[in-house]
């Protein structure tokens, strides 16, 4: 999918992979990583997700990147608070109460815009890229968190790996992207819809190499 196959899927609204309600992997495993109130989360490919909301409401403010206007449209349309627009960096900024959206490429978000950032939240941003991305974005995503820094992120697995978005991405190829740079733990893994294995993964970003 090229960014103008994902720009034509918000306007025609094939949007499957938008959740109405939080994530139940967020609610459940978010506490273990132990970020204080107040910390700071990046939310690559962030959609209009909900789950920015739910970080919002349990004290972490959110910077979510996001290629498509129309979803950053859509997620404060359905907010109720006042938006406060600016440019910054080469993008479009858009900010609703605690939440901040940056509208553009994350491969363009670069690591002086990320030092106030604490964590991460990965649903559906690694699987939502094609194999020959995913080591790019793995490497762009340590480059940003600084040593210590922590995250969960949502994969998925299914039985056709060259169908996607949602690509399959198996266990051994998200320990050969993430383990250069992180250290990763296995919460749980679980059946989800139509034949989709979900794994939910805690990183926590380790000192040099990159
Ligand atoms: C599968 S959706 C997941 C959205 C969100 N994480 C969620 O859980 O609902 C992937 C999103 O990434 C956006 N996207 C794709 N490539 C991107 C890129 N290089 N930079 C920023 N956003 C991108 C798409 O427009 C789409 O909204």
């Amino acid at each position: 999918m090229t960014a103008a196959d994902w720009l034509q899927r918000w306007q025609e609204g094939r949007i499957g992979f938008h959740r109405e309600m939080p994530h139940p992997a967020l609610e459940r495993h978010w506490p273990r990583l132990g970020l204080d109130a107040g910390a700071k989360i990046l939310v690559p490919l962030c959609g209009k997700s909900r789950d920015m909301r739910w970080l919002v409401q349990r004290g972490n403010p959110v910077l979510g990147v996001e290629l498509s206007p129309l979803a950053i449209e859509q997620f404060v349309a359905e907010g109720d608070q006042p938006a406060l627009r600016y440019r910054r960096s080469g993008f479009e900024c858009t900010r609703q109460g605690s939440v901040e959206l940056w509208c553009g490429d994350f491969f363009h978000f670069q690591v002086d815009e990320a030092a106030e950032l604490t964590g991460f939240y990965d649903r559906a941003a690694l699987i939502a890229l094609p194999p020959a991305t995913r080591q790019r974005y793995a490497h762009h995503l340590a480059q940003l968190l600084l040593p210590g820094k922590r995250g969960l992120l949502v994969t998925l697995t299914h039985d056709d790996p060259e169908r996607g978005p949602p690509f399959s991405v198996p266990h051994e190829e998200v320990r050969a992207l993430m383990a250069p740079n992180f250290e990763l733990t296995l919460c749980e893994v679980s059946e989800a819809r139509d034949g989709l294995t979900e794994s939910v993964w805690q990183l926590v970003r380790r000192g040099p190499p990159l």
